[in-house]
């Protein structure tokens, strides 16, 4: 990028990737617009010196404005969800963006999709995001990055209370099918260092496989042993008991659906990398280091 202080904006600058992209940018010297929709939650973007933006991302007019006049633009579906009809919610945002970008001009776009998103449909969560991918192919003119990590390190933070309460953890997946996990700030080192750079064309695909795989039972094992719950374990729920406990925490069953398709998938094997792990696609932090975090965060509540 030829601009010095590009200006970026980043959507979701409160959750786990948008935040940590927000940082990195405003300590490289970036101009950022922080997307949010709590200005509470967005104050201390704004201290660091963010132009901080509350407005609601399925409002194709309030992004427009927001992308307008950037030099590259992080773009994300949010998770929402308590949405009665999730995958409606996504294809909405999704059509929101897509309008404007159209409308806005920005040429670079660095979007946050999954592994798995190549394919259209059997894969839950994920196959909202594919939509989102062929969408955001089909607008002229862009230069699109396509980010596809998989399972973050922080939804180990949904099994805060489950792990304080009933002392396991717990879901759909089979405890030792290792899958691709990564820690948020991985996937904002990769995603800051392209929206500063801007220095690709058309369209590219980048997964981002973290690490190493982890199993679910080797990712207990590790929490269990920092927090000095050694006997910490997985347990694997049948889909029944999964999505029954996720509609009593207020989930919809909507999400909860899709949610447990995702699951099988994986358990099937239909989630995974289009090549074998590679110095391009493994990240740094491992989940150790991580658990260093999780267990500060689990010291406090
Ligand atoms: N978790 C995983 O393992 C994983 C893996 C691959 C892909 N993904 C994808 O990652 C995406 C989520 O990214 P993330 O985890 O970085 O985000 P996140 O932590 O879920 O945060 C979502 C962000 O969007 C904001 N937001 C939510 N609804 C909004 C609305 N109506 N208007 C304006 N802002 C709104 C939230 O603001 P508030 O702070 O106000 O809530 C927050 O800043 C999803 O598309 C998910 O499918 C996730």
């Amino acid at each position: 990028m030829s601009n010095p202080t590009p200006t970026i904006t980043v959507m979701g600058a409160t959750g786990h990737t948008g935040g940590k992209i927000a940082a990195r940018l405003l300590a490289a010297g970036a101009n950022v617009r922080a997307l949010g929709r709590n200005p509470d939650k967005l104050a201390a973007l704004e201290r660091a010196g963010a132009e901080v933006l509350a407005g609601d991302t399925c409002d194709p007019a309030f992004l427009a404005r927001v992308f307008r006049g950037a030099d590259a633009v992080y773009t994300l579906l949010a998770t929402d969800r308590r949405a009665a009809d999730y995958r409606a919610r996504q294809d909405q945002e999704g059509e929101a963006i897509a309008e404007a970008l159209r409308a806005s001009g920005v040429r670079h776009v660095v979007a946050l999709s999954s592994l798995g998103a190549d394919v259209a449909e059997g894969t839950g969560v994920i196959a909202g995001l594919h939509a989102q991918e062929e969408r955001l192919k089909r607008i002229a003119g862009i230069h699109l990055l396509l980010l596809r990590p998989v399972s973050f390190f922080e939804n180990v933070y949904d099994a805060l209370g489950q792990i304080k309460e009933a002392g396991v953890m717990a879901d759909t997946v089979e405890p030792d099918i290792a899958v691709p996990m990564i820690a948020a700030d991985d996937i904002a080192q990769v995603a800051a260092q392209a929206l500063l750079a801007s220095d690709w064309t058309g369209v590219a695909v980048r997964e981002l496989l973290g690490q190493r795989d982890l199993s679910h039972s080797e990712v207990a094992r590790i929490l269990g042993g920092r927090i000095g719950k050694p006997g910490l374990a997985y347990v694997q729920l049948s889909e029944d008991e999964m999505s029954g406990a996720m509609i009593e925490a207020g989930l919809s069953p909507s999400f909860a659906a899709l949610y447990l398709e995702m699951t099988r998938a994986f358990n099937e094997g239909r989630v995974g990398p289009s090549a074998g792990r590679n110095a391009a696609n493994t990240t740094a932090t491992r989940f150790e280091d991580f658990a260093e975090e999780f267990a500060r965060v689990y010291a406090a509540i």
